[in-house]
C-alpha cells in the first residue's frame, strides 16, 4: 500500500479559553484542513501521543478527535502503520474553491456566479422598495392592531397545554378534519362555494396553494392565462413550476376572455381573481364569468380562482364565487387567512373537485407534508366559537371608514393627478398616474419618506399599459392615511 509520507502538519489553532471542548476544536481543525487541501488524502498524521505532546495538551482530547474523524470517514487507521487521511476523499481539492467562493457574497437578492438552477431566475420578483417599511399603504396588511390578540393567545394556550401525542405526530396531508369541516361550512355560506370537507386541503397560504395547483395540474411548458396586470406572487409560483404564462388584458369587466381565447387557445389553465381583481380591483362581470366557464369546459382547462380578500365588499353583499356557478368542476378555489386573520399565520386552503382529491393529496404530501397542527386546531376553535365571523364584521366597518379616508385624502391632496379605481372591495385600491409618470421612481421616492406604495407597472407581464400606484389601507389609521397621502403628493 502506497501512502504519502507524513508532511509538516500545518499549525494547529486551538483556543484554550474557548467554551468549545478541545476534542471538538481539534476535529473541526482537521475537517477544515482536509477540505481546504492542506492535508491530502493518504497523508500520514501524527500519532495521538506525539500530537498531544506537540500541542501541550492531554492525550484524551486527541484520542476523542481521532475517533470522531474516523467515524466520519476523514481518517483511516492501519494496524502497525499509523493513521492517515482517508484515501477515499477526492484528491482534486475543488472543495477549497467552493468554500472560498461561498464567502464572497451572501447578500439577499444578489445573484451568485456559481451554477444554480435556471428556474431560480423565474422565482425573483422585481425590485420591491415598497416592502422596506411598514408605513402607510403597505399592500396586503390587515389592521393588525385591531386583531384580538388576547383571545387568540388564550386559544393557543388552551391547545398548547393539552397537546396530545396524536396532535404532535404526523397528520393528514389534506389537513385537520375539524378545520376542513369548519371551512367547508364557512365558504358555503359566505362565498357560495359548493363543496364538502373532503374537498378542502389546508395549505400554508395562497402562495403554497398556487404551487400545489401548478404541480398537480400542469406539466412544464404548459400555458396558463394570466390577468395582465396581475398578481406577481402567482407569476412566481406558476413559473417556478415551469408554466408558460400568457398575459391576457383586463378591462372594466375583468379578464378579456375573447382575447384570452385568441392568445392562448391551447392553455391548460387560467389564473384569475374574479371577485376583486389584483391589482386593479374590478369584479369579473356576469357575462365574462359565463364565457370563461364555457371556454374552460370546452377546452378542458382548469380555472384557478384566487379569492384572497372578498370578505370585504362595500356597498353590496360579497359576490358569490366562480366556483359556485361552475357546473363542470373545472374551478379550483383558493382561500387564505392572511387578510382576514394575519399573514404570519400562514394558513390557507384549496377547494378541489372531488375527482382530483387524491391527486391533490399526493401533491400536498410531496411538497411539505402538512401545516402546523397547533395553529390548525386554534383556527378551528376561532371559527367554531364565533370569533371569526365577529372579527370579519368589525373589520368590514373599520375598512369601510379607512377607504373613505383614503378617498377623501386623495381627492384633497392629489386631485386629478391620481385616478382612483377599484374601490368596491378588499383592503386596497389602485390609483392610475398620467402616462409619463414613472411609478417605480415614485414608489422609491415615497419609500424614502416612509410611505409604502406598490408600483403598478411591475404587475404587468408584458409592457405596462398603465403606470400607477397600489395603496393598501387595511393596516393604516386615518391619521397615517392623511399624512401618507400628503407625503405622496409631495413625491408626485
Ligand atoms: C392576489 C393575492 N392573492 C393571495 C394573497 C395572499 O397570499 P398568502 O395567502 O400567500 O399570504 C395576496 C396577498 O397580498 C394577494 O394579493
Amino acid at each position: 500500500m502506497q501512502r504519502i509520507p507524513p508532511g509538516f502538519l500545518p499549525p494547529v489553532a486551538m483556543d484554550p479559553d474557548s467554551d468549545v471542548p478541545m476534542y471538538q476544536q481539534l476535529s473541526e481543525w482537521f475537517r477544515l484542513a482536509i477540505s481546504g487541501g492542506q492535508l491530502r488524502p493518504g497523508q500520514r498524521v501524527p500519532s495521538t501521543r506525539s500530537l498531544a505532546v506537540e500541542l501541550g495538551i492531554s492525550r484524551i482530547p486527541v484520542l476523542g478527535a481521532y475517533e470522531q474523524l474516523q467515524a466520519e470517514g476523514f481518517l483511516e487507521t492501519f494496524t502497525g502503520a499509523g493513521t492517515c487521511i482517508a484515501r477515499s476523499i477526492p484528491a482534486d481539492l475543488s472543495m477549497q474553491k467552493v468554500s472560498n467562493a461561498g464567502q464572497l457574497s451572501d447578500a439577499p437578492g444578489q445573484s451568485t456566479s456559481r451554477r444554480v438552477s435556471r428556474r431560480v431566475a423565474q422565482m425573483r420578483q422585481p425590485e420591491q422598495t415598497w416592502l422596506g417599511n411598514m408605513g402607510a399603504f403597505r399592500v396586503g396588511l390587515p389592521a393588525l392592531d385591531h386583531f384580538p390578540v388576547g383571545l387568540w393567545s388564550k386559544l393557543v394556550n388552551r391547545h398548547a397545554r393539552r397537546l396530545s401525542p396524536e396532535a404532535m405526530a404526523y397528520g393528514d396531508p389534506m389537513g385537520h378534519l375539524p378545520l376542513r369541516e369548519a371551512i367547508a361550512e364557512y365558504v358555503g355560506a359566505a362565498r357560495a362555494v359548493r363543496c364538502d370537507a373532503s374537498q378542502i386541503l389546508i395549505t400554508t397560504g395562497s402562495q403554497q396553494a398556487l404551487q400545489i395547483c401548478a404541480h398537480v395540474l400542469l406539466d412544464p411548458g404548459d400555458r396558463v392565462w394570466m390577468e395582465d396586470p396581475g398578481y406577481p406572487g402567482a407569476h412566481q409560483a406558476l413559473r417556478t413550476a415551469g408554466a408558460e404564462l400568457v398575459p391576457v388584458p383586463v378591462d372594466r369587466e375583468g379578464i378579456d376572455v375573447e382575447q384570452g381565447a385568441r392568445l392562448g387557445a391551447d392553455a391548460r389553465a387560467v389564473y384569475i381573481s374574479p371577485s376583486h381583481q389584483f391589482p386593479l380591483g374590478m369584479a369579473l362581470s356576469a357575462s365574462r364569468r359565463m364565457q370563461l366557464l364555457q371556454w374552460a369546459a370546452r377546452h378542458e382547462a382548469w380555472i384557478i380562482e384566487d379569492d384572497y380578500d372578498s370578505e370585504y365588499r362595500f356597498g353590496s353583499r360579497p359576490l358569490s364565487s366562480l366556483q359556485g356557478t361552475d357546473r363542470d368542476a373545472r374551478v379550483i378555489y383558493l382561500g387564505t387567512f392572511s387578510k382576514v386573520m394575519f399573514p404570519s399565520l400562514r394558513l390557507g386552503y384549496l377547494v378541489v373537485p372531488k375527482d382530483l382529491v387524491s391527486d391533490f393529496h399526493a401533491g400536498r404530501d410531496a411538497i411539505d407534508t402538512f401545516s402546523s397542527m397547533l395553529h390548525q386546531a386554534v383556527m378551528t376553535d376561532f371559527i367554531r366559537e364565533g370569533h371569526f365571523a365577529r372579527h370579519i364584521r368589525s373589520m368590514r366597518t373599520l375598512y369601510m371608514a379607512r377607504r373613505e379616508a383614503v378617498l377623501e385624502a386623495t381627492e384633497r391632496y392629489l386631485g386629478d393627478r391620481l385616478e382612483v379605481i377599484g374601490t368596491e372591495a378588499g383592503m386596497q385600491l389602485a390609483g392610475l398616474l398620467p402616462e409619463d409618470v414613472d411609478d417605480v421612481g415614485v414608489s422609491r421616492k415615497a419609500a424614502r419618506h416612509g410611505v409604502s406604495v406598490r408600483p403598478l407597472s411591475p404587475c404587468y407581464l408584458g409592457p405596462a399599459a398603465r403606470s400607477g400606484l397600489i395603496l393598501g389601507y387595511g393596516g393604516v389609521s386615518p391619521e397615517q392615511i392623511h399624512d401618507g397621502v400628503r407625503k405622496l403628493a409631495l413625491c408626485l
